[in-house]
């Protein structure tokens, strides 16, 4: 039988999510949004390119939800996206809503689903999520990390004129400003980043990547990344269909691990048909341990914000 996915929010991140998963056959496709037209319409088009790359799947556009029943992983990315000079916090309570809403209706027809939270802001869109659905905490998990450290990855293969499939790295922490790209784990064919590319340099190279959304956002003025973020979106689903088993940074609820309890936080994980089976600890050094909790102390500030408005 076909693998059914379900993406909410037939925008940039969402559609190109969908095209994705049926350029690769993965599954079943059901688009939701609430704009009338637009998920049917862009199905009907993804579709009808189905002949052309040979995908046997159904792609199916709804503004409800009947549609989404029994799906094997919901991807969330409703919501509204980040325009120049927009933070990703600036998202919050408009996006809060949004999920509270989205995710009561899915998890009433998909009960047994995984769901893959993607709207921001991230780490506390992902925490509501696992609220709001009543779902074990493996079942629940974010899209930031594997983005955020493809970024990494890119620059850091540009700078040394290598594969990008030869950089082998982490980004860490909340999806916001202060994200932790570690540079004691980071190594480029096996040898440390740090032996190649001088301190300042390297520096100069992180704080990039943390300000690899808004360097998108600020090219194209109406909207943020979609083409990295629907990418890293569908290695999730991937692993996560295929059992793969992946170990892959993304926001998992920590108890206790990495020393942050009770809160999403991007960690490296193990993704499969279960959805988060198991946080991996890696070994971080006393400044990037430092990073991490200070990050996790920035997501904290914004759950306390949608605490206090809260009905
Ligand atoms: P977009 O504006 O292109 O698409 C969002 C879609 O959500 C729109 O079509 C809108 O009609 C729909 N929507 C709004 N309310 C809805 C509801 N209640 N039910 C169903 N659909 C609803 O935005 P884009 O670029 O696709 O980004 C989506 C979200 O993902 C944003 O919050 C953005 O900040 C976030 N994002 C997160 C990333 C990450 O790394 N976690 C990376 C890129 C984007
Ligand atoms: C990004 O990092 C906007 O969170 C989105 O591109």
């Amino acid at each position: 039988m076909r693998r059914k996915v379900t993406i909410v929010g037939a925008g940039n991140v969402g559609a190109t999510t969908a095209q994705r998963i049926v350029d690769k056959a993965l599954a079943d496709v059901v688009l939701v949004d609430v704009v009338e037209g637009l998920p049917q319409g862009k199905a009907l088009d993804m579709a009808e390119s189905t002949p052309v790359s040979g995908a046997d799947v159904s792609v199916t556009g709804t503004n409800g939800y009947e549609e989404t029943a029994g799906s094997d992983v919901v991807v969330i990315t409703a919501g509204i996206a980040r325009r120049p000079g927009m933070s990703r916090d600036d998202l919050l309570l408009t996006n809060m809503k949004i999920m509270t809403s989205v995710v009561a209706e899915v998890v009433k027809h998909s009960p047994d689903t995984i769901l893959v939270i993607v709207s921001n802001p991230l780490d506390a869109m992902v925490q509501k999520a696992y609220e709001i659905s009543g779902f074990p905490k493996e079942r629940v998990v974010g899209m930031a990390g594997i983005l955020d450290t493809s970024r990494f990855r890119t620059f850091l293969a540009q700078e040394l004129n290598v594969s990008v499939t030869n950089v082998s790295a982490y980004v860490l922490g909340g999806h916001g400003d202060s994200m932790v790209p570690l540079l004691g784990t980071t190594t480029i064919g096996g040898k440390p980043v740090t032996e190649m590319i001088d301190a300042d340099r390297l520096e100069e190279i992180v704080q990039r990547t943390r300000d690899g959304g808004a360097e998108i956002v600020n090219y194209l003025k109406t909207g943020s990344a979609y083409y990295a973020p629907s990418a890293a979106a569908t290695q999730m689903v991937e692993a996560i269909l295929g059992d793969r088993k992946e170990i892959l940074p993304c926001a998992a609820y920590l108890e206790g691990e990495y020393g942050i309890n009770g809160l999403y936080v991007g960690v490296p994980v193990k993704l499969g048909a279960g959805g988060v089976e198991e946080i991996i600890e890696i070994e971080l050094t006393g400044a990037e341990s430092a990073a991490l909790r200070a990050s996790a102390d920035s997501v904290q500030e914004l759950i306390d914000v949608m605490a206090a408005n809260t009905d």
